[in-house]
């Protein structure tokens, strides 16, 4: 199967609207949420918990520690969706009943290659409100044992726009990011030891804001995990925190736009690529 080009891709414009993240602790991962990034919690009838805020929105579920429930992107028109879905039974993939109830019910769920779920659908609610500090759920990040596979499938079957790969000395790719718009992406995967979740981000207007929300971390004494620095990919200002399960969330800002026709470019994997600014966690 041959990669096609951005111009054909049904997935543009995506944007992640919300992630399901799984817990063996989900009353104190949700207390944590509430009080570290400002959200109204709701505990639903299957048991999940709906942690809403004005541009952020996560699902809390019993699970494993650190396991993605699914990633859940916002597709542009109900004729987007029916397209994407379109493309995807063309490919043989056969799209299962959505497990959000944030989406409306013309969503679908596919299973990636290490059975990671995603969702395509239309949100529920349009409205977007304020925050009592910025922060927009832009992208999610998982890692994977496999990324050739995983990268393909993500390309190949479901559309992403890969913007940049890091290789290492022996030519093996360790990460590879994807955009769905022309920010540089909403979503990532690195190699590692196992499949799970890595980190989920909030967009924020400027370097400002990530000094509010430095502070703000700093008033309830959530230490702050890695950072500030600077990616080599994205180009984006970040640090990071992390949650009681240890996934971490990052606070963004100046994440690049890349144009959708734009060829994607290769990194060296070293620290350096992943921190300009400095020392980076090397997922391996
Ligand atoms: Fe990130």
């Amino acid at each position: 199967m041959t990669a096609q080009s951005p111009q054909q891709s049904p997935l543009w414009p995506a944007r992640l609207h919300h992630i399901q993240i799984g817990t063996p602790q989900p009353a104190a991962m949700a207390a944590f949420y509430q009080r570290t990034f400002g959200y109204q919690a709701t505990l639903l009838a299957d048991g999940r918990r709906h942690l809403r805020g004005g541009e952020r929105r996560l699902l809390i579920a019993e699970g494993a520690a650190r396991s993605v429930g699914f990633g859940a992107y916002a597709l542009a028109s109900p004729r987007q969706l029916a397209a994407l879905r379109g493309h995807l039974e063309e490919r043989g993939i056969a799209p299962q009943p959505s497990p959000t109830p944030l989406f409306t019910a013309a969503a679908f769920a596919v299973r990636d290659p290490e059975g990671g779920q995603i969702v395509f659908g239309l949100p529920t609610e349009d409205g977007r409100a304020a925050d009592a500090l910025p922060g927009r759920l832009q992208h999610l990040v998982v890692t994977t044992v496999d990324l050739p596979r995983s990268a393909a499938f993500y390309e190949d079957v479901l559309g992403f726009v890969v913007s940049d790969r890091v290789v290492n000395d022996e030519g093996v790719m360790t990460t590879c990011f994807f955009r769905s718009d022309p920010e540089h992406h909403s979503f990532a995967a690195f190699l590692a030891a196992e499949a799970r979740l890595d980190h989920h981000a909030l967009e924020v207007p400027c370097w400002n804001d990530i000094r509010d929300w430095a502070d703000h971390c700093a008033a309830l004494d959530v230490p702050i995990t890695w950072g500030p620095g600077r990616h080599g990919p994205g180009n984006n200002l970040f640090f990071m925190v992390s949650d009681p399960d240890g996934n971490m969330v990052e606070i963004s800002s100046e994440l690049e736009h890349m144009p959708r026709e734009m060829a994607p470019r290769q990194w060296p994997h070293t620290a350096r690529s992943l921190n300009l600014w400095g020392s980076a966690i090397m997922r391996i």
